[in-house]
């Protein structure tokens, strides 16, 4: 009679380990970690925080982030200026199509997905007027795609 009541007590707690399991992998599966944070909405996203502001905030001792926009055929902010040895957190999406970013001079060089949030981080120490340029076709105008981040 003891071990019958040991086994039932054996499989009752047997069960309520596999809830707490499965429980804990649906919220898993219904939110990936780390994955959701750099999703965003291109039909909304220049509607939201942060990109509704893009430009720059300063956060710390010359470092920077750089909330910026491309779409078809420009970036938002249009000008940027910072100051000479500035660190810059660039977050970049797109509002339409697959662009680019390249600053010819530095190693910055990536790919702007809409929907995705593109993060790169680049120290300026040097001087001058970098252009901000698009490296993927996106159209009649990509030629024309590019915006100037002033370094002084
Ligand atoms: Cu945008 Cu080419």
């Amino acid at each position: 009679r003891l071990e019958k009541i040991w086994l039932i007590f054996g499989i009752a707690m047997l069960f309520a380990f596999l809830a707490v399991v499965g429980v804990g992998a649906f919220a898993m599966g219904m939110q990936p970690p780390g994955d959701h944070r750099h999703m965003v909405n291109p039909e909304t996203v220049d509607q939201v925080a942060p990109f509704n502001q893009p430009g720059l905030r300063k956060i710390g001792e010359n470092e920077y982030e750089a909330y910026m926009l491309a779409f078809a055929f420009g970036y938002a902010p249009e000008k940027m200026e910072i100051p000479l040895g500035a660190t810059v957190h660039f977050y970049v999406t797109s509002k339409d199509v697959v662009h680019g970013f390249q600053i010819p001079g530095t190693n910055i060089n990536m790919m702007v997905v809409p929907g995705e949030v593109n993060h790169l981080t680049y120290k300026f120490d040097k001087a001058g007027n970098f252009l901000i340029l698009c490296n993927e076709y996106c159209g009649v105008a990509h030629e024309m795609m590019m915006t100037t981040l002033i370094v002084k």
